[in-house]
C-alpha cells in the first residue's frame, strides 16, 4: 500500500517536509519494484538512493534540532541511527547477493516512516506538534 503525504504529517518547515516527500516516494518506489517482481540489482539500488537521501536527510534534521535546542535531541538521533542501521544492513545484503525485499521490510519502512514523523518530528519541529500518544 503506497503510502501518500499528508498535512497532518506538516512539520512546518518546507525543506523538512519535502524531504519526507521525497522518502516516501523512494519508499513507494522500492514497493512497487517488489511488486512488479523486479531483480535484486533494481531492489538494491533503490535500497541505496533509499538509505543516501535518509542519511543525508537526518543530518539535516539534527542540524535543526541542535539549533532548536530539543530536549529529546538524543532520543530522536537514537532512531534515526535505528533506522540507518537497519537500511545499512540491507544494502549489505544485496550487495553480498543475499537479500530480499519482504512484505514485511515494506511494512517495517512504511510504519518506521510514519510513526516517526508523527511522535518525533512534529513534536520536535512543528508549532503544532502532534499530542502524545498516552
Ligand atoms: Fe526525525
Ligand atoms: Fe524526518
Amino acid at each position: 500500500m503506497a503510502m501518500t503525504w499528508s498535512t497532518d504529517l506538516a512539520v512546518d518547515v518546507p525543506e523538512i517536509d519535502g524531504h519526507h516527500k521525497t522518502l516516501m516516494a523512494i519508499s513507494n518506489e522500492l514497493e512497487l519494484a517488489h511488486e512488479r517482481g523486479q531483480g535484486s540489482t533494481v531492489l538494491g539500488s533503490i535500497l541505496c538512493r533509499l538509505s543516501d537521501f535518509a542519511n543525508y536527510h537526518f543530518a539535516l534534521e539534527e542540524h535543526h534540532l541542535r539549533i532548536l535546542k530539543c530536549p529529546d535531541y538524543e532520543a530522536h538521533r537514537a532512531e534515526h541511527d535505528r533506522l540507518l542501521q537497519q537500511l545499512g544492513n540491507l544494502v549489505h545484503a544485496y550487495e553480498c547477493g543475499d537479500a530480499h525485499v519482504t512484505d514485511d521490510t515494506l511494512a517495517f519502512l512504511r510504519t518506521w516512516l510514519v510513526i516517526h514523523i508523527q511522535k518525533y518530528d512534529r513534536n520536535s519541529l512543528s508549532r503544532t506538534p502532534a499530542p502524545l500518544a498516552a
